[in-house]
């Protein structure tokens, strides 16, 4: 089909080796602006991408990226984080916008200050997150329950979140005419001390991006049988 978003599609591919033309700004700020339209859990947008621009501090990203060779010849590296607890920060934010905007629908409010709470929360020493599965299964036997979320589940959802707002990233850039390399090779404890994250942020990838080298695809993009990818029942 003739159409620009399956080109971008069809032409984003993981690139391994690029050339020293910078990444304009204002481009980068273009797709960032559009990965923050990705969707996410509860329109929650958990992520934050951070530039690590500082020389000193892009070697040591380097380094924690374990030296791999995209790293080496990226003018770019992105850090894509996930933070699992700006869903307060956010849900207010989301509950400003629709006050601005005139009023919140009643079960709109309900959601965001009822639900959500009861979702991200599990109470001190996680006591809460011992039980809520157990209660969501239980009831689940009897009417459809979403799943009360343990600690790890919220931070599964911020990742499929954060993920998502990654993968638009990658595309956006691609429309640019810029490439990236997605990588979760790396040490995520010094990841953190790097990025000054607290206990519930992590880095979800980083992204080395700018424009693809001669060398810089390694191998024909090899895809799984339509049989094993996709199903109607
Ligand atoms: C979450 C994630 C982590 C990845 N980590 C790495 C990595 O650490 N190093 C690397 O060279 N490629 C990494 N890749 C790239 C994959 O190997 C690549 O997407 C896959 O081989 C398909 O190739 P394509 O993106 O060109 O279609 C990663 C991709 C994803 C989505």
């Amino acid at each position: 089909m003739p159409n620009l978003f399956y080109e971008v599609v069809n032409s984003r591919r993981t690139v391994r080796d690029f050339l020293p033309d910078p990444v304009p700004t204002e481009v980068l700020e273009r797709c960032i602006d559009a990965a923050c339209k990705a969707p996410s859990s509860s329109n929650l947008q958990p992520w934050e991408f951070v530039w690590i621009e500082n020389s000193q501090k892009r070697e040591v990203a380097n380094h924690i990226c374990l030296d791999q060779g995209p790293v080496k010849t990226a003018p770019v590296l992105l850090a894509v984080v996930t933070h699992w607890t700006h869903w307060k920060r956010n849900r207010n934010e989301i509950l400003r916008v629709f006050e601005s905007r005139g009023s919140v629908r009643t079960s709109t409010r309900k959601y965001y200050t009822r639900i959500i709470p009861l979702i991200y929360t599990n109470g001190p020493f996680n006591l809460l997150g011992f039980w809520k599965p157990w209660v969501g299964r239980i009831l689940s036997l009897v009417r459809p329950m979403p799943s009360l979320q343990t600690k790890s589940d919220v931070r599964v959802m911020a990742h499929k979140s954060t993920a998502l707002a990654a993968a638009t990233l990658m595309l956006a850039l691609r429309a640019e005419g810029f490439d990236s390399c997605p990588m979760e090779g790396f040490d995520p404890w010094r990841a953190k001390k790097l990025l000054n994250l607290g206990s519930q942020s992590e880095v979800c990838m980083f992204l080395a991006v700018g424009k693809r080298s001669a060398k810089g695809l390694w191998w024909e993009r090899i895809l799984m049988p339509r049989t094993w990818t996709f199903r109607k029942i």
